[in-house]
């Protein structure tokens, strides 16, 4: 059996995990990303045994913050955000390894200092400590950030090493394919490849990750997953949340940028990948550069394969909220979308002919995300003259919330006569496994300790998603031309469902 521990590179999804002493820096240190969500997760890596024992961490900002003050406000971060209650002992050993280096991100002389405090760090272990630097920014200044690196020699460190610096880069990875291209020189100027982690918290989430299992290590999907079993593939992510207080940053990206062109590719990516040749990085990220590549450009005239929309006023929970428009920090005529509808054509021996529809949006009825592979309905002669209405099988996975698996079968209702209604076979995770699952941020974090790069996005693939939608954000630029309205609450706009009628098909 391959020894999965011998090379970091190889690890994948394997079984066996440690990572070396490692130093997380946290560039953006005083955010709200890094209190909600990386703090926490330092936390219940920490509460769950799996940091090294020469574990360091590092907030980095230009706010002054004394090392105290530091934990103090991390502390905060985990009773408030924590998935478990702040325990002392978990946490004090993690606080006497908690440090801040205040300075600004394009200031040669604090990096010099964030070097020195990290040999200090090293002189004090007695042995190497691979830093692991993590952009928690606004993406104005990834690149002053990574260029820092470069230049004070940090990037390098180690290098030729199993515990050489890497580094973790948030989203958005780029607005377009040219900020994109522009992002990847800069990084490969400064790091190699296999150093860069690019950030998609939604692979970093246990029902995604499932996908592959459920895919890959059941024999009875594979032999139908095809254009000769399957109709079409919806997927969704709907959220309940409006824009909130995040109106200056949301006005400048939109559903496509925020939701679709990154998480919902990344869904799409893993339903309809070929297998991998193993569990390793580079053959999963292989098959889904692969698979974007075979997408066909989307057809962007009206009537064609996007739509797009911002919601109105509505009810939610009982309630009365605002539309996009009346939202703080809005312009009264935003061109931003708040939904997306994308209808996608593969154009390869496995998926000719299956439309792939995507669809995310904000304020919509119900907080899903869901990808529902609808199979072709069975031949009529049996059942056909009946009057009966033989549904379509659909197999979906529910990846949030209330994770599981379900499938649509038709059913004999019981009884002297024959009637049939669709009926569902469900597994949920909460009633299998229980319910204390480990957060994304814990899962990608330990990861990119660990050196495996398998459900982090490379560079290419980055590139190849942007290069598809970057003609739709050109059509769009500016213009409220074929933006649709949509009652917040509800489960989307009117063309969206157009779109799918033209060929026959209802959203689930
Ligand atoms: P914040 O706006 O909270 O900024 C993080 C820190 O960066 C601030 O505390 C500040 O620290 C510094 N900073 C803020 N604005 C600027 C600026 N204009 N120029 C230089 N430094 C600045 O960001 P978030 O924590 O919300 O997000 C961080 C990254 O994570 C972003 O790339 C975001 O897109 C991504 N992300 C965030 C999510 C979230 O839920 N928050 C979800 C998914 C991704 P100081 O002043 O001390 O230097
Ligand atoms: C972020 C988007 O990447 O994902 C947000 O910027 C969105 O707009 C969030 O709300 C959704 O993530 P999750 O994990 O709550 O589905």
């Amino acid at each position: 059996m391959a020894d999965s521990s011998r090379h970091p590179f190889l690890q994948g999804l394997s079984k066996h995990r440690g990572a070396p002493p490692t130093a997380v820096v946290i560039f953006g240190a005083s955010g709200d990303l890094t209190k909600r969500k990386l703090i926490p997760a330092v936390y219940n890596l920490a509460a769950d045994n799996l940091l090294p024992p020469d574990f360091h961490l590092i907030g980095y900002g230009r706010k002054e913050i004394a090392h105290e003050a530091f934990r103090e406000l991390a502390a905060e971060a985990i009773k408030e955000f924590s998935r478990r209650e702040l325990s002392d002992d978990v946490w004090d050993r993690i606080a006497e390894r908690t440090t801040y280096v205040a300075g600004g991100y394009d200031d040669p002389e604090a990096f010099k200092r964030l070097a020195a405090h990290l040999e200090e760090i090293e002189k004090k272990v007695g042995r190497d400590v691979q830093p692991l630097f993590y952009i928690s920014t606004p993406p104005s200044v990834f690149a002053p950030i990574l260029e820092g690196l470069g230049s004070c020699g940090l990037a390098r460190k180690h290098l030729d090493t199993a515990h050489h610096a890497k580094v973790i880069i948030e989203k958005p990875f780029g607005r377009d394919l040219e900020s994109a291209r522009e992002l990847n020189r800069t990084i490969r100027g400064v790091f190699e490849e296999h150093q860069v982690y690019r950030i998609d918290h939604y692979l970093g989430k246990e029902t995604v990750q499932d996908l592959l299992v459920q895919r890959f290590a059941n024999a009875i999907f594979e032999p139908l997953w095809n254009r000769n079993y399957i109709d079409n593939v919806q997927i969704t992510v709907a959220e309940e949340v409006g824009v909130g207080t995040r109106g200056g940053y949301y006005e400048q990206s939109g559903a496509l940028r925020d939701m679709i062109q990154n998480h919902t590719m990344q869904l799409l990516a893993l339903t309809a990948m070929e297998p991998p040749v193993s569990l390793d990085a580079e053959a999963i990220r292989d098959e889904k550069v692969k698979l974007l590549r075979a997408i066909q450009p989307l057809d962007v005239k009206p009537g064609g394969d996007v739509v797009r929309a911002q919601y109105g006023e509505g009810m939610m929970g009982g309630k009365p909220v605002p539309g996009y428009l009346q939202e703080e920090g809005i312009a009264p005529d935003s061109a931003t979308e708040t939904y997306a509808g994308i209808r996608l054509s593969i154009n390869n021996w496995r998926w000719q002919g299956v439309p792939f529809y995507l669809r995310s949006g904000k304020r919509m009825a119900r907080r899903v995300t869901e990808i529902a592979v609808q199979f072709k309905r069975p031949p009529g002669t049996l059942f056909a003259g009946g009057g009966f209405d033989v549904a379509a099988n659909t197999l979906s996975f529910q990846i949030q919330p209330d994770e599981g698996l379900s499938m649509i079968l038709n059913g004999k209702v019981p009884g002297l006569e024959t009637r049939m209604q669709p009926v569902k076979m469900n597994f949920r995770y909460s009633t299998t496994f229980g319910s204390n699952t480990p957060e994304a941020y814990e899962r990608l974090v330990l990861d990119a300790m660990i050196g495996d790069g398998t459900l982090f996005i490379r560079g290419d693939e980055a590139e190849t998603s942007w290069k598809l939608y970057t003609p739709v954000l050109e059509a769009w630029h500016g213009s409220r031309s074929g933006m649709d309205t949509y009652a917040a609450g509800s489960w989307g706009p009117s063309n969206a469902d157009a779109m799918l009628a033209a060929q026959k098909h209802i959203w689930r």
